[in-house]
């Protein structure tokens, strides 16, 4: 059973609703020849308008011929021949987001049928919940039909942080669970998402990760949720927020033409190492009061002793950001060793003594040990 974020691709962002059975499987042979597979993402998942309008006549959801021509089955067995795992999706109420059959009190049934197609991972959408229906309820339900036919299968609750979600996705089979609405791929999406995230603070803890949707990460303004896309730059910032609060990382640029910077960034070890910590902190923000309106700094404990700081400028004019590091428990006067995850560059200073300039829309992120 996964115990840290999950790593992978998924459909939505690039490709909505023009999907079939070739791309998966070229994406499945992109994630190996790229070595984003090596470095991690393993989950190929499906997202909406993958079957027909309507169930058949035993009341099963049927996969789109025209798009799946040999069937779920089939690209379940090829992917999980190159050493990767499977996804696919559903949704709490009677349609999907995208209007085609959901799972609503058919949860047994379907359960059953997507552990026949072999899936790994189901990510379960909350569009069209009926008014008598309770949305925590019905992500209990679904948690419990696929761990019943099959435990391994991660379930990734996709609730957008609604109906106050985290006060109650502990209590469900929920590997993981969408903290924020849809991202979008330009600045303004990337600040909103990073925004939502902030203001219902920085929820996530060992088992059940806060899901801030698929990483925009080199998509470049393309396909479904491109809206002008973002710098080198502004990737980076969501890169590292993702890293930084062990968010899923998945992506949602097409991996089979991705150019080499970003294929770079999505590998950085040393980001994912932080993704993948597996301490049982939060993160959590550090005292504000020397910095603008606009910035933030936010520490996470890491499980070998050492802490995690990131900075980041959400403002369009460069800031100064003074992280207060004794909040963390190191003492005033300590000298610390702060590097940089991106450069690699160390240096020294006195806790709370440090002052970082940071660009507009860029970020900071050092690991701190003393
Ligand atoms: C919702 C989800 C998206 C995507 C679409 C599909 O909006 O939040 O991630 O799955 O539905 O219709």
């Amino acid at each position: 059973m996964e115990r840290k974020p999950i790593m992978g691709f998924n459909t939505w962002n690039v490709f909505g609703e023009n999907i079939n059975e070739e791309l998966i499987m070229q994406t499945a042979d992109a994630l190996i020849s790229t070595g984003l597979a090596d470095a991690g993402y393993k989950y190929v998942i499906i997202d909406d308008c993958w079957s027909l309008r309507e169930r058949d006549e035993n009341g099963n959801i049927v996969a789109d011929p025209k798009k799946f021509p040999h069937g779920m089955r089939y690209l379940a067995d090829y992917i999980h021949s190159k050493g990767l795992k499977f996804g696919m999706y559903s949704c709490v109420g009677d349609k999907t987001c995208a209007g085609y059959p959901g799972s609503c009190d058919h949860e047994f049934q379907d359960a059953k049928l997507f552990n026949e197609f072999g899936i790994d991972y189901l990510k379960y959408d909350y569009c069209y919940i009926p008014g008598f229906v309770k949305g925590k309820g019905r992500i209990r339900k679904m948690g419990l039909a696929l761990a019943r036919e099959n435990p391994d299968i991660v379930f990734a609750a996709c609730t957008w942080g609604s109906d106050d979600t985290k006060s109650w996705i502990s209590e469900t089979y929920a590997k993981t669970w969408r903290s924020t609405g849809d991202i979008w791929d330009n600045w303004k999406g990337t600040r909103h998402c990073i925004r939502q995230q902030l203001e219902m603070g920085l929820i996530n803890y060992l088992g059940c990760f806060n899901d801030m949707d698929m990483l925009t990460v080199g998509q470049g303004g393309v396909g479904n949720v491109g809206k002008g896309g973002s710098t080198f730059e502004e990737y980076k910032t969501l890169m590292s927020f993702y890293a930084l609060c062990g968010s899923p990382l998945i992506m949602g640029s097409d991996v089979r033409s991705m150019s080499k910077e970003y294929i770079d960034m999505l590998s950085n070890k040393e980001l994912i190492a932080l993704n993948q910590d597996t301490t049982t902190a939060k993160p959590f923000s550090l005292s504000d009061a020397e910095n603008p309106i606009g910035a933030y700094a936010i520490a996470k404990f890491l499980a070998n002793g050492e802490i995690a700081v990131g900075l980041f400028n959400l403002t369009d004019h460069e800031v100064e950001i003074t992280p207060t590091i004794s909040d963390t428990g190191i003492e005033y006067e300590t000298k610390v060793t702060y590097t940089d995850v991106w450069t690699k560059e160390s240096f020294e200073v006195i806790a709370d003594k440090f002052t970082a300039k940071v660009k507009a829309h860029e970020c900071k992120l050092y690991v701190v040990k003393f």
